[in-house]
């Protein structure tokens, strides 16, 4: 199907500022620009009406929201179930037979598994018995460890039906990563499968698997068959995917959940070496994933939504699960990778599979636009009438170049501004709304206020930079806490301006009023290639390498990673050389997975430290960005910051 309707506007008064057309305005389900005022007269008010429109509940809450700083609460006393209404809701309808997920394959001459809500509905049912089972009820932590095959989902909506919190783990991660994330949640069953492929080749990830459960609170473990191949097998405490599901009852009664039970934990890299499991609960989760999926991406019947994110990161869980199940759209969900067998796959499957509205990652779009556009010309692109872009800041030139080369100068590029922690999108312009600024992320979600503030807290306006915060009543789907460590939560959000205001962790500025350019992260988080890694869990991997006395890791500027980790080393014994370099970057891929791969190690005989000792990484991310290195009287050793300049070819851009 063609789409002729020019969807934005440029403003012929502001260069590089888009508008919807009246087009896009007439089709969109938000475009009311009041929208706004009318939600922030009252929030809560506003939250419980979407509550009520958007979803299914067996029983209306007793208090839409409530703070005792620094947590809050959303519709509590209210009663639904996440997997009720992904699937049962729909299946009543005639969205029964509707697709809901087109598994796209790889190997890629495998066909596309197309899943009607009426398939998974039932794969789902089978599922949840299957780990009814296997004792698992109401509470109990599930860990999924599954690469991008539609079993992914249905684990976790099964989980759902059961009450049961799922921690998805990224099928990337070392199997110590895996064990840590397993550990901490407490997990009785981990269901993965034996391998997946990739470029290709089968991966085995059932040896991973292995390796990981050892000796924790695992009792079973799961294996769907994808690859076939030769696998490990621990009697009693493995089982076939395809072996239970042959014998699991078809229906399974879903457990009526208080809105504030956990839906799911999800492990994220914060500024400590350890990761943190971010609590999202059903009621406050379903409710933003449901609105935001709505009028973020304007999803209506006749869309073949596709977001590319992986179901180990938060982008997955929200937008290739919740959000678009709950809403009945149609997606993708690719198994392969974006250059095999050619850089052409991923828009032969826009135009093959009639892709309508597009969500990735800023560093793919880099990194399309680098393979040049003859990739693209090959396909016909006409279907698309909506992008949009997550993960980290995007640039102009990536912007222009999505917005011109993909969507054809006709489509909106929705740059969305969210983190694991607020569990859906919360700063971005609407496609009905606008307007579409490259670089801009764009306004607060309706409902959500956010905020820059300089150091002391003093709010800042138009064009000066300071750092993001939400302010109350936070947005129901933000976190509500960070499993097994109250600490940490308060730690990592509510000390820098208060238990009151919420600390993103990114740096931000109003471009123009309402309309925020976030700039990126100001605190030891680093963002490569959009994954969110701790600078302090990429050290302790370096520094478990024997040779390393001491090493600090920093974000450096990438042309298409936006950032990647440099690793300064200190070596405690032998000699720098590239061989060695090179052993410590095997390393810490072995103990962390292939996305915390150091891009440098730079070997040097000091380090910039405070005169308690501290390493001083601020004054080293300045060297690798070529940023001004400013004062100079705390570091305990400024001497060595000189031999340092020379070691990362320092050129001050001031
Ligand atoms: C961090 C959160 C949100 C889902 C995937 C990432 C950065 C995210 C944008 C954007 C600039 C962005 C921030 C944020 N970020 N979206 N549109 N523009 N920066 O979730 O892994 O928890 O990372 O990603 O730095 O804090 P995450």
């Amino acid at each position: 199907m063609k789409e002729t309707t020019t969807w934005v506007v440029a403003d012929p008064d502001q260069e590089d500022m888009f508008w919807p057309s009246e087009a896009m305005k007439q089709r969109a389900w938000m475009s009311d620009p009041s929208i706004y005022e009318e939600s922030d007269k009252d929030p809560v008010a506003f939250w419980e009406k979407l509550a009520r429109e958007g979803l299914h509940w067996y029983k209306e809450w007793d208090t839409a929201y409530n703070e005792a700083p620094p947590y809050f609460t959303w519709f509590q006393g209210g009663r639904l179930n996440a997997s009720y209404n992904c699937l049962d809701r729909h299946v009543k309808t005639w969205r029964r037979n509707k697709v809901a997920i087109i598994g796209v394959r790889e190997p890629i001459d495998e066909p596309a598994q197309s899943l009607t809500y009426y398939d998974l509905y039932r794969e789902v049912n089978k599922f949840a018995n299957v780990l009814k089972s296997l004792g698992v009820g109401r509470g109990d932590r599930v860990s999924i460890y599954l690469p991008m095959i539609p079993e992914a989902q249905i684990a976790m909506l099964a989980c759902a039906r059961l009450g049961a919190p799922h921690s998805v783990v990224f099928s990337a991660f070392a199997p110590d990563s895996l064990r840590s994330r397993i550990e901490d949640a407490g997990s009785k069953v981990l269901i993965t499968c034996d391998g997946y492929y990739r470029r290709g080749r089968p991966v085995n990830l059932k040896n991973n698997a292995d390796d990981a459960v050892e000796g924790t609170t695992i009792e079973d473990v799961i294996v769907f068959r994808r690859t076939g191949q030769e696998v490990n097998w621990v009697e009693d405490r493995d089982h076939w995917w395809h072996e239970l599901m042959a014998e699991a009852d078809p229906y399974c009664e879903p457990e009526v959940m208080d809105s504030e039970e956990t839906l799911y934990i999800l492990y994220t890299s914060g500024t400590t070496g350890k990761p943190k499991g971010v609590i999202h609960t059903t009621g406050g989760h379903m409710v933003q994933a449901h609105w935001t999926t709505l009028w973020d991406f304007d999803l209506h019947d006749e869309d073949v939504f596709w977001c590319t994110a992986d179901i180990g990161w938060v982008t997955g869980h929200t937008y290739n699960v919740y959000g678009p199940l709950s809403v009945g759209a149609t997606q993708i969900f690719f198994e392969g990778a974006p250059d095999f067998p050619d850089r052409s796959r991923v828009w032969q499957i826009v135009e093959n599979h009639g892709v309508t509205v597009f969500y990735t990652a800023p560093t793919l779009i880099r990194m399309f636009a680098g393979w040049g556009d003859e990739w693209l010309k090959k396909h016909d692109l006409s279907g698309l009438r909506l992008l949009a872009t997550v993960g980290e800041p995007i640039n102009r030139e990536a912007w222009m170049w999505f917005f011109n080369k993909v969507g054809g100068g006709r489509c909106p590029v929705i740059d969305t501004w969210w983190q694991t922690e607020t569990g859906g999108t919360l700063i971005n312009a609407l496609p009905g709304i606008g307007p579409f600024i490259p670089t801009v992320a764009g306004r607060s979600f309706p409902g959500t206020r956010h905020e820059i503030l300089d150091e002391q807290g003093n709010p800042l306006g138009v064009g000066e930079g300071g750092l993001l915060v939400q302010k109350s009543p936070f947005g129901p789907g933000m976190l509500r806490g960070v499993y097994g460590d109250p600490e940490m939560y308060k730690d990592n959000y509510w000390t820098e301006y208060g238990d009151r205001t919420y600390y993103t962790g990114d740096g931000a500025r109003l471009f123009i009023e309402d309309n925020f350019r976030i700039t990126g992260r100001v605190d030891d988080v680093m963002k490569v290639a959009g994954h969110r890694l701790s600078s302090a869990e990429v050290e302790n991997a370096v520094c478990g390498h024997p040779q390393v006395a001491e090493c600090a890791v920093v974000a450096a500027p990438h042309d298409i990673k936006g950032t990647t980790p440099y690793a300064f080393v200190r070596l405690s014994e032998g000699e720098p050389s590239e061989e060695l370099a090179k052993e410590i970057i095997t390393h810490v891929v072995k103990a962390l997975g292939p996305t915390c791969r150091p891009e440098k190690i730079l070997f040097a005989d000091a380090l910039p430290r405070t005169r308690s000792g501290k390493i001083m990484r601020r004054i080293l991310q300045r060297l690798v960005s070529d940023e001004p290195i400013g004062d100079t009287v705390t570091i305990e050793n400024p001497e060595s910051v000189d031999t340092l300049k020379a070691l990362v070819g320092y050129r001050d851009k001031s």
